[in-house]
């Protein structure tokens, strides 16, 4: 249930009558359909940013009117006989149809996450994005303003607008990846790179093999196709490949998926050896490679190895990029560069699904790219990084020293937090954000990994990190029993 309103304080009608009247609005148009249940009253009173007292006498008006039930034990819903109450012709009940699409639901903490990003004055400190303060917004806007004059806005070709391919395939030479424009394919940000290689190019049921921890299993999308996932332990270095190979002899692998640059959520570099044996081991194996690159350009001390893709001769990697963690999430512009049929496949299916990415997007990156705006850029993004991530480190010390274990990451935007002693991951979710902090639990990148949280230092601003981080640290000690 979609929540993102509160009543306005500032409004002369009641703050509980804003309420019941939002809540009937949502009844009557369906968006709430009747059995659907309420969250709990503390979560709702929350959410509308009102006293529970406030909330009571909503909700009691409200089953006075025959709109809601209150089942003992199981909390509150809406009514199933009330519809006449709100004069309106029968009602369909959309719960029968968005329970069978094909598409799994996201995590709940995902879809709590997803909401709550958006609370005014919330502390959000694990989310995987830039601040806004470190989106060049002057810059963009300029160029934004200047390309419905040059370019037409009609829909592209279907790999993506050449002139946007010829820079990718200019800034991959940089990192040695060598790639013609006609092999590369502009999607609307990585997710939908992986999505389309999910449908595209796995038969339904298949293996992937992954480190563990890793984004992709924070994500539903794969489980909609019964994916199988094998999680792959990692090191200081990256994936372990002695496991690996085990797991492989048991797990009929279609592909291998890593992050090898400032893994999403531990923060992990893989070194040039693990990156080249990994390589060859792969190569050996036939076990073709999904490498996912979207934090490269965030190097902190010194520039990455060379990706996988960049040893590959043979075709057996596909790798992808984006501009969202490196310029703006907002644009949705990422990339996919990987052997000609592949590309081919996956951009008849980006028509099926969407005729293009926008096209003001891809004039925008093209001419943002060709510019050299975008390593200047860099450099600034950098350099700040590297401030807000000395900073998380130096509060880490202050304040957690006694109770969590780290690893200072050499880029990106992730510091992997793992609690000295267990605590409930759920109950420090919740208390985390009734108190104004949002959080990542780390088993959302791996069921089992319930000590650990990802913490992310690009969002909040220094001041929140700093104070977010030594709240928390309170929240923790307290769950420990010994704040
Ligand atoms: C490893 C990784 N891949 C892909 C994505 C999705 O990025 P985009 O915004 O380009 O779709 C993310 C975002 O968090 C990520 O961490």
């Amino acid at each position: 249930m979609l929540i993102d309103w509160t009543p306005n304080a500032k409004d002369p009608i009641p703050l509980y009558q804003q309420i019941v009247q939002y809540m009937k609005s949502k009844i009557r148009t369906g968006d709430w359909p009747v059995n659907s249940k309420l969250p709990p009253q503390r979560e709702l009173a929350h959410i509308f940013q009102v006293n529970r007292s406030t909330l009571v006498t909503a909700l009691d008006e409200l089953i006075a009117d025959g709109l809601l039930e209150s089942k003992r034990g199981s909390g509150m819903w809406i009514a199933n006989n009330t519809w006449s109450l709100l004069a309106s012709p029968s009602q369909v009940n959309w719960n029968s149809y968005t329970e069978t699409g094909m598409y799994s639901p996201n995590l709940p903490t995902v879809q709590q996450i997803n909401r709550s990003e958006f609370h005014p004055g919330i502390i959000r400190l694990g989310t995987g994005e830039l601040s806004p303060e470190l989106i060049p917004s002057g810059p963009l806007k300029d160029l934004l303003c200047t390309l419905p004059a040059k370019h037409s806005l009609g829909y592209e070709e279907p790999k993506g607008l050449l002139y946007l391919r010829q820079q990718i395939s200019s800034y991959l030479k940089t990192f040695g990846i060598d790639t013609p424009p006609s092999s590369i394919l502009i999607v609307s940000g990585a997710l939908q790179a992986l999505q389309l290689i999910c449908f595209g190019l796995l038969p339904n049921e298949s293996g992937v093999l992954l480190e563990r921890p890793s984004y992709l299993l924070s994500l539903k999308l794969f489980q909609s196709s019964n994916t199988e996932f094998s999680g792959i332990p990692m090191d200081e270095e990256g994936i372990h490949l002695a496991s690996l190979l085990q797991q492989k002899k048991h797990f009929p692998a279609s592909l291998l998926y890593t992050i090898p640059c400032f893994q999403n959520p531990t923060g992990t570099l893989m070194s040039e050896q693990r990156r080249q044996a990994l390589f060859e081991l792969c190569q050996k194996e036939l076990l073709p490679i999904i490498e996912d690159d979207v934090y490269r350009d965030l190097w902190i001390d010194t520039p990455p190895p060379a990706p996988l893709k960049a040893r590959d001769k043979n075709g057996l990697v596909i790798y992808i990029g984006s501009l969202s963690k490196s310029l703006s999430p907002g644009l949705r512009i990422g990339w996919i560069a990987g052997p000609a049929p592949v590309i081919e496949r996956l951009a008849d299916m980006k028509m099926q699904n969407d005729y293009g990415s926008s096209s003001l997007s891809q004039w925008a990156a093209a001419e943002w790219l060709a510019s050299g705006l975008h390593q200047q850029h860099l450099g600034e993004i950098r350099h700040q990084l590297k401030i807000r991530r000395d900073t998380a480190l130096s509060i880490l010390e202050m304040h957690f020293s006694d109770i969590a274990t780290w690893q200072v990451p050499q880029g990106g935007f992730y510091i992997w937090l793992t609690l000295i002693h267990p605590i409930s991951l759920q109950k420090l979710f919740k208390s985390a954000l009734n108190a104004g902090l949002l959080l990542n639990p780390g088993n959302l990148y791996d069921p089992l990994a319930n000590r650990q949280l990802r913490l992310s230092y690009s969002y909040a601003s220094l001041p929140d990190i700093k104070n977010g981080l030594h709240r928390l640290s309170g929240l923790i000690r307290s769950l420990q029993g010994n704040g």
